[in-house]
């Protein structure tokens, strides 16, 4: 297919234009390079540097979407940015797509959009109440997506994401400002930074650190070409992706340790504000109607394979 990857000069873009360029399709990214890298490009995708408001929707048969703000510390300090960019943005799209007859879209949503949960591992049913305008963005364009697959018959799939890790091959995570914890204990062990700092040790968790559910990029990418297929006219689905199995922070500290043999200190900090305890999804809807399966199931793996690919291995 002749596909449009909005945000594929970022991490979880870059490695979708990858396995959809693998898998035989003609790929065009688009980016804005605010947050992406040129060089992260896949080679053999048409690369075009411009905003999402006035995307290249020649001969283009269906839309991935990942570009975003996705900083949930940000977005509590300049919600307007995040209503703009991911809303405001992802509507102009829309239109886009409509005014050209592009009827399918797969779309970047987020665990986020549920909040703090009331039963784990969370499903798709449960209720959305993000905490912060990050969350409350991204679960407005699902609300669009809803409405215009109703009105207007596009077929849309929305993928929830819980914590993504990992790299595929050369395409890591390469933030300007880093604040996810993988890259950031990764970080101390080549030596850019002295320790990390754990948000925290009093959540009522089994070691007192919150609780996440890490994804392999790899297999969260699988997930994207199924959803493709999964597209159908007047629908919007929406899938939880994660492991559903969690690991507290000190956790994934430790097998950082054992993966990268080096002692990596800690500085044990305050909670960092909006951080829910325990955050692990269930990922039966998705297994079950698109036969999706993590492979690369193991924190191990994730750790590695960022680790290989942060230095240049
Ligand atoms: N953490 C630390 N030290 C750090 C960085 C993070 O202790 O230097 C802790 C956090 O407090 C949290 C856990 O490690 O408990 C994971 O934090 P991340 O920032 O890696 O990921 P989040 O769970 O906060 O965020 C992820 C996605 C967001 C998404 C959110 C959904 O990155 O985009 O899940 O809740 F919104």
């Amino acid at each position: 297919m002749r596909l449009l990857v909005t945000g594929g000069a970022g991490y979880i873009g870059s490695v979708v234009a990858a396995q959809l360029l693998e898998a035989g399709h003609e790929v065009t990214v688009l980016d804005d390079l605010s947050t992406g890298h040129r060089d992260a490009v896949p080679p053999g995708a048409r690369f075009v540097e411009g905003s999402i408001a006035d995307p290249p929707l020649d001969g283009v048969e269906a839309v991935l979407h990942f570009a975003a703000k996705s900083l949930v510390g940000e977005s509590v300090e300049k919600p307007g940015l995040y209503w703009s960019h991911n809303l405001g943005g992802t509507l102009a799209l829309l239109d886009a797509m409509r005014r050209e007859g592009v009827n399918k879209i797969v779309f970047s949503s987020t665990a986020a959009t549920y909040g703090e949960p009331e039963r784990t591992p969370i499903t798709e049913d449960a209720p959305t109440r993000p905490t912060n305008p990050y969350g409350a963005s991204k679960l407005a364009v699902d609300t669009a997506l809803t409405a215009y697959a109703g009105l207007h018959g596009l077929g849309a799939v929305s993928l929830r994401y819980f914590n993504v890790a990992g790299a595929y091959g050369p395409y890591r995570e390469r933030h300007a400002i880093e604040t996810h914890l993988i890259p950031n204990v990764l970080k101390v062990a080549t030596g850019e930074r002295d320790e990390v700092s754990v948000f925290g040790t009093d959540y009522p968790t089994p070691d007192g650190t919150c609780v996440r559910d890490y994804i392999h990029v790899a297999d969260l990418a699988r997930a994207h070409l199924l959803a493709l297929e999964a597209c159908a006219p007047g629908e919007h689905k929406v899938y939880n992706l994660g492991n559903g199995a969690g690991f507290s922070v000190k956790e994934v500290i430790e097998v950082c340790r054992e993966v990268t043999g080096h002692p990596i200190p800690v500085k044990v900090g305050p909670r960092r504000p909006g951080d829910p305890a325990i955050l692990v999804a269930s990922s039966e809807r998705i297994q079950r109607e698109l036969g999706w399966k993590p492979e690369r199931a193991a924190l191990r793996d994730m750790v590695e394979d960022a680790f290989a690919a942060l230095s240049g291995k």
